[in-house]
């Protein structure tokens, strides 16, 4: 079994050690998603603390898949490159062994039009219960059209100088649509094959450049006839087939329930303040909705358990068999998790996002035995936070890293 911090092959590609920083979103671009110095330390700072492979926060493929927040990063145009190309020189500058990898995603009907300046685009009609904007359901040119502006953000990350790319495909962004039986209810050939649109997003990808290629997929999700890990499992095979992607990370759901995604806690006042579904109602109803109705509410919330994906990932491991490298995040939160997951259970990798917020130099201080555990919390007002016009930061009081 590899110890955990052994370096991990993906074909082409080395990263320093089998602890990569989750995709996370920063809320630092200005408003045409170009990145700057606020990101630059950010990764600069990941980098000196030893974090050996980064992953970006999301970053929007095109204005139409722009997510909610108005800080977000873009890999759409020119100007998006050579403003990442400043970051990536700077985190190699700090450490040239540190891997960058980019995340690229299209929100679908995830979003809204004040975002994206048009009717939220999806696979199919079905309104996300969380952002309830109205979705036009790409026709099938249109479906074409989207392959290859994913195709070309891939070629982008590796003109800015990426060390790979992330194509998101989880948590009920477009692929994820397309990939679920509940919001894929089409009848075209995207529809016969729920898995078209990926392929052809992959195959487009390859194309275009030779950076190794990622995913991010959602194993489970909050509801019945969608993805269930059988289905991820059977997409697994068949993306087996393609030999395109390098290593594939096993997540959880969509943002109609976002804090399963993370599990933890639910900080309500923030949440009221900041969210975009309350921030549109007065101070009587959201008194109301905190004596009365969020008890009710929250009962949709999973609870936190260390290494909440690992089920899962364990029954897409068996019922594949892949030979994909697979990485599994959520909940890992120790050196014992990072060794369970891998030498017991034998996953390739592991990531972790929160921890990273609250200690950037978490892998150095794992491998130098300064530290055996996160001092995360998973208090989630990090999560709470990227609603809000502040940039990504440890937000629990006390933290070392606020
Ligand atoms: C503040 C914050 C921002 C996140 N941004 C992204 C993102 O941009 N893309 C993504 O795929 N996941 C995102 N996630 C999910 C994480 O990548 C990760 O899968 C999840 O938080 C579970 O890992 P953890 O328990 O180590 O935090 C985010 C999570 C948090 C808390």
């Amino acid at each position: 079994m590899p110890s955990i911090f052994s370096p991990l092959k993906l074909k082409h590609l080395t990263l320093p050690s089998r602890i990569l920083r989750a995709a996370t979103y920063e809320n630092m671009a200005d408003p045409d998603g170009c990145v700057g110095e606020q990101h630059a330390r950010l990764y600069q700072k990941l980098a000196t603390g030893g974090a050996g492979t980064i992953i970006t926060g999301f970053s929007y493929v095109s204005r139409q898949g722009r997510a909610l927040q108005p800080f977000q990063a873009g890999i759409a145009n020119d100007e998006h490159i050579e403003a990442w190309k400043k970051v990536i020189d700077r985190v190699k500058q700090a450490d040239p062994n540190c891997r960058i990898i980019l995340q690229i995603a299209h929100t679908g009907r995830q979003t809204d039009r004040k975002a994206t300046g048009e009717t939220p685009v999806g696979a199919g009609p079905v309104r996300c219960t969380y952002f309830l904007s109205r979705v036009h359901t790409l026709t099938e040119s249109e479906t074409a059209a989207q392959v290859k502006i994913f195709g070309q953000a891939c070629k982008r990350a590796s003109r800015a100088g990426f060390d790979a790319v992330q194509i998101h495909s989880a948590h009920g962004y477009l692929i994820h649509q397309f990939l679920s039986p509940y919001t894929n209810r089409r009848h075209d050939r995207y529809g016969e094959n729920r898995f078209l649109f990926l392929k052809e997003v992959l195959e487009d990808a390859r194309s275009r450049t030779s950076i190794p290629i990622i995913l991010k997929m959602s194993g489970s999700e909050d509801r019945p006839r969608a993805i269930t890990p059988d289905l991820t499992s059977a997409y697994i095979s068949e993306i087996e087939h393609l030999n395109i992607v390098d290593a594939i990370e096993i997540s959880y759901g969509t943002m109609e329930i976002a804090f399963n995604i993370m599990r933890g806690g639910h900080p309500l006042d923030p949440v009221l303040h900041h969210n975009y579904l309350f921030t549109r109602f007065g101070p009587a109803f959201l008194w109301f909705f905190k004596h009365f109705v969020f008890h009710w509410y929250k009962r949709r919330f999973l609870p936190f358990s260390p290494m909440y994906n690992l089920e899962n990932a364990i029954h897409i491991k068996k019922k594949t068999n892949s030979t994909i490298p697979l990485l599994v995040t959520g909940g890992i939160r120790s050196v014992e998790h990072i060794r369970e997951v891998i030498e017991k259970h034998g996953f390739d990798g592991v990531t972790m996002c929160r921890p990273f917020i609250c200690e950037p130099d978490i892998v150095t201080k794992f491998s130098s035995n300064l530290s055996k555990k996160s001092l995360c919390t998973s208090c989630n007002l990090c999560a709470v936070n990227c609603d809000s016009p502040n940039p990504l930061k440890c937000y629990r009081p006390g933290s070392e890293n606020r």
